[in-house]
């Protein structure tokens, strides 16, 4: 959701930042620019697109070695050259890059900026126009920057050039995500480490509401008071390879093939010297010491969760509420005596998410964050971290990281079980490898589910997913994955509730995707099918070795009960992924989307 960066040192500046929009471009990509600063001032190149048509657009014969940049998602103001980022003030001497969203923008621009004429429709412009206002007051940059921020409701991620300074990049952060990166001669600034991996591995977290100035050898932290804060760096374990599509057409095709191994690494991440499934003893407290566990999450994590309560209920016994996190935090349920909070989050930024955390941190609750990045924010700020294991996402459709949410609550249930003494009838570890292979297994038919999407959603503007009990919330995932990448308009049912209703849209050639793993709801699920059949859908069963029949479009490798969404969700993601290809749409940066999502 929006991502920024910015570097100050000696080289040239607008390679560094183009490369690292690129590996930003995830975040947001209806537009996009940057500001280079030199003796000669500020110059600012904008585009309406990718980064891409930015590049194409930078003159090359600029050299600057300080500079910033930004690619966006829209909040405020539609998406085009006048609103994308960066925005200067009325002189043209302060020049800045945001991610967020600044709540009272229309409060402060009216009490301070009156007389001034706003270029844009963002609520960006008014930070750049405020800190232009207070140093005509009197202030300095400095000042007047930190003074600014002290007004401002909301959140920011931001970078802001002074012509006057160029030698100087101003940083702050409220809520957003924000990083420096430090290296010989030279500091950086980005929205996430791996945009700045091809410079530096060292970086320094920023905590809110805090200010930097940053210039090539130095970097001072300070609060909004200016009170200066001394922060040690850590080293960044990402892998560059990890962040590159390799030989793969795109990184979604990428990141499904990579789940078989995320599930193995999980596995091996979570045991002990033993070779036994273990979480961190903290954790195993909270969980028994918890009356009930309250899920929180948004999209695919959501649907994981939904799994994961399946999960927790029924090994270990613990009972589970899962909460969309966008309104839970504004219409909170009656809370158990002794709750336990526990926040899926791939991205570990979702806003909404973190909305929650501070709420329910503020009544005094315990929380974890499941999530994939390590150090993120929700992490940061839960009392415990599990980690995903799954190495970056960039693909903004969620696959790997899904299975490995799966995967780790399967892990959370079952060692929470055996930690309260309670009779597990399975080993885990073995039915995660069998899953694994199985998984492996349905990649490898990855032609067939091409030709599925060819047969069922080449030509059709809607399409329906069906399950009963775990299938049920492995459809939701599917509906979710081909409405996203190819705009097709579907939706997941639990098998049963069609009828209730949603059956009056079936006519001639609906393709309905029906999920049948499930063996007590099995004969349930096929007659839902029939009904669907009877008014004319197109039916494409997928069914699980065991409970296959003859006419089922796809038949799963066999594995544990519990674990069919690792592999029922697998064909679904392929058909998604073929369907949004057919249809020629942008897999990997779906329309009107972004992959973290830091507003509310
Ligand atoms: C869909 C997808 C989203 C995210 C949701 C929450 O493919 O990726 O629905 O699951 O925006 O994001 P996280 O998990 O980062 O909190």
């Amino acid at each position: 959701m929006c991502g920024i960066v910015g570097y100050i040192g000696e080289l040239d500046a607008k390679e560094i930042l183009l490369k690292g929009l690129e590996k930003l471009e995830y975040r947001g990509y209806d537009s996009a620019g940057i500001a280079l600063c030199n003796e000669e001032g500020i110059s600012i190149v904008k585009e309406k697109g990718r980064i891409a048509d930015l590049r194409a657009a930078v003159d090359v014969t600029v050299c600057a070695s300080t500079g910033i940049g930004h690619t966006r998602w829209a909040t405020h103001g539609v998406p085009n050259r006048t609103n994308a980022h960066p925005h200067q003030s009325a002189s043209g001497r302060f020049t800045l890059v945001h991610n967020g969203v600044i709540e009272n923008y229309h409060l402060v621009q009216k009490e301070y900026l009156p007389a001034v004429s706003m270029n844009s429709d963002t609520d960006t412009e008014v930070i750049v126009q405020l800190v232009e206002k207070f140093v005509i007051d009197g202030m300095t940059t400095e000042a007047a920057f930190r003074h600014t921020l002290s007004l401002l409701h909301g959140s920011y991620a931001i970078a802001m050039l002074d012509a006057n300074e160029a030698d100087t990049i101003f940083v702050a952060k409220n809520k957003s995500p924000l990083l420096l990166g430090m290296g010989e001669h030279f500091n950086v600034v980005v929205s996430d480490a791996m945009a700045m991996r091809q410079v530096t591995d060292q970086f320094v977290e920023l905590h809110d509401q805090e200010v930097v100035v940053i210039r090539k050898e130095s970097m001072e932290i300070m609060t909004l008071d200016g009170v200066k804060i001394e922060r040690a760096p850590f080293t960044s374990v990402i892998d560059m390879n990890d962040i590159e599509k390799g030989t793969y057409p795109h990184y979604m095709l990428k990141e499904m093939y990579e789940q078989p191994g995320v599930v193995r690494k999980i596995s091996q991440a979570y045991e002990d010297q033993k070779g036994e499934l273990t979480l961190d003893v903290a954790i195993c407290k909270a969980l028994n010491e918890a009356d009930r566990l309250y899920i929180i999450a948004a999209g695919t994590s959501y649907h994981a969760g939904l799994i994961g309560k399946q999960y927790i209920e029924k090994i270990a016994g613990i009972p589970v509420e899962v909460h969309i996190s966008s309104e839970f935090g504004y219409n909170m349920p009656l809370l158990s005596e002794k709750p336990l909070f526990l926040f899926i989050t791939q991205s570990g930024e979702t806003a909404d998410s973190r909305q929650v955390l501070v709420k329910v941190k503020a009544l005094g609750h315990p929380t974890i964050t499941l999530t994939n990045v390590a150090g993120s924010t929700l992490s940061r700020e839960a009392d415990y971290t599990l980690l995903l294991h799954a190495g970056p996402e960039i693909a903004v459709a969620s696959t790997k990281a899904y299975t490995a949410q799966v995967a780790v609550l399967a892990i959370v249930a079952y060692v929470a079980a055996k930690e309260q003494g309670k009779t597990v009838d399975f080993d885990l570890k073995n039915e995660l490898a069998i899953a694994a292979n199985a998984i492996q297994t349905i990649m490898d038919s990855k032609e067939e589910m091409e030709q599925i999407a060819h047969e069922f959603l080449e030509v059709t503007r809607n399409a329906f997913f069906i399950g009963r009990n775990l299938d049920f919330y492995v459809s939701l995932e599917g509906a979710l994955k081909v409405k996203e990448i190819s705009y097709i308009q579907a939706e997941g049912f639990a098998g049963g509730e069609l009828k209730h209703g949603t059956i009056a849209l079936i006519e001639e050639g609906t393709p309905v995707f029906a999920l049948a793993t499930q063996q007590a709801v099995s004969l349930n699920i096929r007659g839902n099918v029939k009904e669907v059949v009877a008014r004319g859908a197109n039916p494409c069963i997928i069914s699980m070795e065991g409970l296959a029949e003859v006419g089922d479009r796809f038949v799963l490798p066999k594995v544990h009960a519990l674990l069919t969404p690792l592999v029922a969700v697998i064909p679904l993601q392929l058909i998604s992924y073929y369907a949004a290809l057919h249809r020629d749409c942008d897999v990997d940066k779906p329309r009107n989307l972004a992959k973290s999502v830091t507003v509310e």
